[in-house]
Protein backbone atom coordinates (compact mmCIF):
# COMPACT_ATOMS: atom_id res chain seq x y z
CA UNK A 1 0.00 0.00 0.00
CA UNK A 2 1.25 3.63 -0.94
CA UNK A 3 2.24 5.50 1.89
CA UNK A 4 1.52 9.42 2.18
CA UNK A 5 2.95 11.72 4.42
CA UNK A 6 2.39 15.34 4.83
CA UNK A 7 4.40 17.45 6.89
CA UNK A 8 2.34 20.58 7.70
CA UNK A 9 1.70 23.09 9.99
CA UNK A 10 -1.95 23.03 9.18
CA UNK A 11 -2.50 19.45 9.43
CA UNK A 12 -7.02 19.70 9.22
CA UNK A 13 -6.24 21.39 5.72
CA UNK A 14 -5.32 18.05 4.43
CA UNK A 15 -7.31 15.72 6.77
CA UNK A 16 -10.24 17.25 5.44
CA UNK A 17 -9.67 16.56 1.60
CA UNK A 18 -7.70 13.20 1.94
CA UNK A 19 -10.97 11.86 3.36
CA UNK A 20 -13.60 12.96 0.99
CA UNK A 21 -14.13 11.66 -2.57
CA UNK A 22 -11.82 9.74 -4.58
CA UNK A 23 -8.78 9.93 -2.12
CA UNK A 24 -10.92 8.98 0.99
CA UNK A 25 -12.03 6.01 -1.51
CA UNK A 26 -8.80 4.87 -2.10
CA UNK A 27 -7.55 4.95 1.13
CA UNK A 28 -11.12 2.47 2.47
CA UNK A 29 -10.17 0.47 -0.30
CA UNK A 30 -6.14 -0.11 1.38
CA UNK A 31 -4.63 1.23 -1.96
CA UNK A 32 -3.12 4.59 0.08
CA UNK A 33 -2.82 5.54 3.85
CA UNK A 34 -2.24 9.20 4.54
CA UNK A 35 -0.75 10.57 7.47
CA UNK A 36 0.12 14.05 8.40
CA UNK A 37 3.31 15.37 10.82
CA UNK A 38 2.10 18.82 12.61
CA UNK A 39 5.36 20.91 12.20
CA UNK A 40 4.35 22.45 15.71
CA UNK A 41 4.96 19.19 17.28
CA UNK A 42 8.29 19.49 16.29
CA UNK A 43 9.44 22.79 17.20
CA UNK A 44 11.44 23.94 20.38
CA UNK A 45 9.94 25.08 23.92
CA UNK A 46 8.52 27.65 24.84
CA UNK A 47 7.68 29.43 21.99
CA UNK A 48 6.97 25.98 19.07
CA UNK A 49 7.85 28.70 16.90
CA UNK A 50 8.17 27.39 13.17
CA UNK A 51 9.43 30.36 11.34
CA UNK A 52 12.07 32.85 11.83
CA UNK A 53 13.96 36.07 10.11
CA UNK A 54 15.55 35.49 7.04
CA UNK A 55 19.92 35.49 7.27
CA UNK A 56 20.83 38.76 4.87
CA UNK A 57 17.53 40.58 5.59
CA UNK A 58 14.55 41.01 3.46
CA UNK A 59 10.76 40.55 3.97
CA UNK A 60 8.70 37.60 4.65
CA UNK A 61 9.79 35.27 7.00
CA UNK A 62 11.52 31.84 6.86
CA UNK A 63 10.39 28.22 7.78
CA UNK A 64 12.79 26.96 10.20
CA UNK A 65 15.15 23.78 9.45
CA UNK A 66 14.68 22.06 12.77
CA UNK A 67 11.04 20.95 12.53
CA UNK A 68 11.23 19.75 9.28
CA UNK A 69 14.17 17.57 10.02
CA UNK A 70 12.53 16.24 12.68
CA UNK A 71 8.89 15.86 11.32
CA UNK A 72 11.28 13.67 8.18
CA UNK A 73 13.25 12.02 10.46
CA UNK A 74 10.23 10.35 12.13
CA UNK A 75 8.48 9.71 9.13
CA UNK A 76 11.72 7.54 7.84
CA UNK A 77 11.11 5.91 10.99
CA UNK A 78 7.91 4.72 10.29
CA UNK A 79 8.42 3.39 6.93
CA UNK A 80 9.89 0.41 6.47
CA UNK A 81 13.87 0.36 5.45
CA UNK A 82 15.11 0.89 1.53
CA UNK A 83 11.37 1.24 0.68
CA UNK A 84 11.11 3.85 -2.26
CA UNK A 85 10.52 7.27 -1.57
CA UNK A 86 10.10 10.52 -3.49
CA UNK A 87 10.10 13.82 -0.98
CA UNK A 88 8.25 16.51 -2.98
CA UNK A 89 8.81 19.83 -2.52
CA UNK A 90 5.71 22.20 -3.83
CA UNK A 91 7.33 25.87 -4.93
CA UNK A 92 6.56 28.26 -7.85
CA UNK A 93 10.34 27.64 -9.07
CA UNK A 94 10.16 23.94 -9.54
CA UNK A 95 9.42 21.97 -12.47
CA UNK A 96 6.10 22.48 -13.82
CA UNK A 97 3.47 18.90 -12.96
CA UNK A 98 1.78 17.13 -15.80
CA UNK A 99 0.46 13.91 -16.68
CA UNK A 100 3.84 12.25 -16.98
CA UNK A 101 5.06 13.22 -13.72
CA UNK A 102 1.55 12.41 -11.62
CA UNK A 103 1.93 9.14 -13.67
CA UNK A 104 5.54 8.81 -12.63
CA UNK A 105 4.47 9.49 -8.42
CA UNK A 106 1.41 7.10 -9.15
CA UNK A 107 4.10 4.16 -9.36
CA UNK A 108 6.36 5.17 -7.18
CA UNK A 109 5.62 3.61 -3.05
CA UNK A 110 5.48 6.45 -0.56
CA UNK A 111 4.83 10.30 -1.08
CA UNK A 112 6.21 12.52 1.55
CA UNK A 113 5.04 16.72 0.96
CA UNK A 114 6.57 18.57 2.65
CA UNK A 115 4.55 21.90 2.26
CA UNK A 116 6.07 25.32 2.49
CA UNK A 117 5.09 28.64 3.86
CA UNK A 118 5.83 31.99 4.51
CA UNK A 119 8.88 33.23 1.85
CA UNK A 120 9.93 30.06 1.87
CA UNK A 121 11.99 27.60 3.69
CA UNK A 122 15.31 27.33 4.97
CA UNK A 123 17.26 26.02 1.83
CA UNK A 124 19.22 22.87 3.59
CA UNK A 125 16.10 21.36 3.30
CA UNK A 126 15.96 21.92 -0.20
CA UNK A 127 19.51 20.76 -0.61
CA UNK A 128 18.96 18.03 1.82
CA UNK A 129 15.96 16.17 2.11
CA UNK A 130 13.92 17.01 -1.01
CA UNK A 131 13.97 14.85 -4.26
CA UNK A 132 11.49 16.53 -5.96
CA UNK A 133 10.56 20.29 -6.75
CA UNK A 134 7.28 20.61 -8.32
CA UNK A 135 5.13 23.71 -9.43
CA UNK A 136 1.83 23.46 -10.41
CA UNK A 137 1.87 26.60 -12.72
CA UNK A 138 2.91 30.42 -13.05
CA UNK A 139 1.35 31.87 -9.72
CA UNK A 140 2.07 31.85 -6.14
CA UNK A 141 -0.18 30.43 -3.31
CA UNK A 142 0.25 31.42 0.27
CA UNK A 143 1.63 28.25 1.31
CA UNK A 144 2.52 24.48 0.37
CA UNK A 145 -0.91 22.29 1.43
CA UNK A 146 -3.10 23.07 -1.79
CA UNK A 147 -0.35 22.45 -4.37
CA UNK A 148 0.07 19.03 -2.49
CA UNK A 149 -3.07 17.78 -2.51
CA UNK A 150 -3.18 19.13 -6.29
CA UNK A 151 0.00 16.78 -7.15
CA UNK A 152 -1.44 14.00 -4.68
CA UNK A 153 -5.05 14.04 -6.49
CA UNK A 154 -3.36 13.58 -9.87
CA UNK A 155 -1.22 10.50 -9.05
CA UNK A 156 -4.10 8.90 -6.80
CA UNK A 157 -6.18 8.59 -9.42
CA UNK A 158 -3.97 7.21 -11.85
CA UNK A 159 -3.53 4.31 -9.48
CA UNK A 160 -5.12 0.96 -10.81
CA UNK A 161 -8.37 0.07 -8.77
CA UNK A 162 -8.32 3.70 -7.50
CA UNK A 163 -11.30 5.06 -10.49
CA UNK A 164 -14.13 2.39 -10.80
CA UNK A 165 -12.98 3.26 -14.39
CA UNK A 166 -9.12 3.06 -15.07
CA UNK A 167 -10.42 3.36 -18.99
CA UNK A 168 -12.08 6.45 -18.03
CA UNK A 169 -8.76 8.47 -16.81
CA UNK A 170 -7.24 7.11 -20.16
CA UNK A 171 -9.71 9.02 -22.53
CA UNK A 172 -9.00 12.27 -20.52
CA UNK A 173 -7.01 15.45 -21.67
CA UNK A 174 -3.22 15.02 -21.87
CA UNK A 175 -3.65 11.36 -20.86
CA UNK A 176 -2.99 10.97 -24.82
CA UNK A 177 -2.11 13.56 -27.15
CA UNK A 178 -5.32 15.08 -27.27
CA UNK A 179 -7.73 17.20 -25.16
CA UNK A 180 -11.07 15.31 -23.67
CA UNK A 181 -14.35 15.69 -26.23
CA UNK A 182 -17.62 17.12 -25.03
CA UNK A 183 -19.86 14.60 -22.89
CA UNK A 184 -23.88 14.43 -22.45
CA UNK A 185 -26.63 12.78 -20.40
CA UNK A 186 -29.70 12.39 -20.30
CA UNK A 187 -32.30 13.65 -21.18
CA UNK A 188 -31.72 14.05 -24.34
CA UNK A 189 -33.49 17.54 -24.60
CA UNK A 190 -33.15 20.16 -22.04
CA UNK A 191 -34.43 23.17 -22.60
CA UNK A 192 -34.53 23.24 -26.07
CA UNK A 193 -30.77 21.77 -26.14
CA UNK A 194 -30.66 18.86 -28.46
CA UNK A 195 -27.88 16.65 -27.50
CA UNK A 196 -25.84 15.46 -30.81
CA UNK A 197 -27.89 12.95 -32.65
CA UNK A 198 -24.75 11.08 -33.32
CA UNK A 199 -24.75 9.69 -29.82
CA UNK A 200 -27.87 8.15 -29.59
CA UNK A 201 -27.11 6.43 -33.09
CA UNK A 202 -25.72 3.40 -31.58
CA UNK A 203 -23.07 3.11 -34.70
CA UNK A 204 -19.94 2.74 -32.69
CA UNK A 205 -18.18 3.55 -35.86
CA UNK A 206 -19.76 7.09 -35.93
CA UNK A 207 -20.09 7.84 -32.14
CA UNK A 208 -15.71 7.04 -32.04
CA UNK A 209 -14.73 9.03 -35.20
CA UNK A 210 -17.36 12.33 -34.09
CA UNK A 211 -15.66 12.08 -30.42
CA UNK A 212 -12.11 12.03 -32.46
CA UNK A 213 -13.33 15.33 -34.36
CA UNK A 214 -14.43 17.11 -31.63
CA UNK A 215 -11.22 16.38 -29.41
CA UNK A 216 -9.09 17.30 -32.37
CA UNK A 217 -11.09 21.09 -33.40
CA UNK A 218 -10.91 21.41 -29.56
CA UNK A 219 -6.88 20.85 -28.96
CA UNK A 220 -6.24 22.85 -32.26
CA UNK A 221 -8.16 25.99 -31.11
CA UNK A 222 -7.04 25.56 -27.45
CA UNK A 223 -4.02 23.79 -27.50
CA UNK A 224 -1.69 24.70 -30.67
CA UNK A 225 1.48 23.14 -28.81
CA UNK A 226 -0.68 19.71 -28.35
CA UNK A 227 -2.15 19.99 -31.78
CA UNK A 228 1.53 20.57 -33.53
CA UNK A 229 2.99 17.67 -31.50
CA UNK A 230 -0.27 15.74 -32.61
CA UNK A 231 0.43 16.22 -36.07
CA UNK A 232 3.90 14.97 -35.99
CA UNK A 233 2.58 11.92 -34.78
CA UNK A 234 0.13 11.65 -37.64
CA UNK A 235 2.67 12.18 -40.01
CA UNK A 236 4.72 9.56 -38.97
CA UNK A 237 1.96 7.13 -38.51
CA UNK A 238 1.27 8.02 -42.03
CA UNK A 239 4.52 7.49 -43.47
CA UNK A 240 5.18 4.26 -41.94
CA UNK A 241 2.06 3.08 -43.03
C1 LIG B 1 4.33 32.45 -0.69
S1 LIG B 1 4.93 30.95 -1.33
C2 LIG B 1 6.66 31.28 -1.46
C3 LIG B 1 7.05 31.75 -2.82
C4 LIG B 1 8.56 31.87 -3.01
N1 LIG B 1 9.11 32.97 -2.28
C5 LIG B 1 8.84 32.08 -4.49
O1 LIG B 1 8.72 33.22 -4.96
O2 LIG B 1 9.13 31.10 -5.22
C6 LIG B 1 4.81 29.85 0.03
C7 LIG B 1 4.76 28.36 -0.32
O3 LIG B 1 3.61 28.08 -1.07
C8 LIG B 1 3.84 26.98 -1.95
N2 LIG B 1 3.51 27.40 -3.33
C9 LIG B 1 3.07 28.63 -3.67
N3 LIG B 1 2.82 28.71 -4.99
C10 LIG B 1 3.10 27.50 -5.52
C11 LIG B 1 3.06 26.95 -6.84
N4 LIG B 1 2.69 27.67 -7.89
N5 LIG B 1 3.41 25.65 -7.01
C12 LIG B 1 3.79 24.91 -5.95
N6 LIG B 1 3.87 25.38 -4.68
C13 LIG B 1 3.53 26.65 -4.45
C14 LIG B 1 5.30 26.60 -1.77
O4 LIG B 1 5.39 25.47 -0.90
C15 LIG B 1 5.91 27.83 -1.15
O5 LIG B 1 7.04 27.52 -0.36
Amino acid sequence: MKQVYFLTPFPGMVKTVVSESILGRAEKKELVQFHTKNLFDFADPPHYRIDDYPFGGGAGMVLKPEPVFRAYDEVISELPENSDSRVIFPTPDGKVFDHDAALNLSRCQNLIFINGHYKGVDQRIRDELVTDEISIGDYVLTGGELPALVILDAAVRLIPGVLNSYESAESDSFAGELLDCPHYTRPESFRNLDSPPVLLSGNHKEIENWKKKQSEEKTKIRRPDLWKKYNKLEDGIKNYE
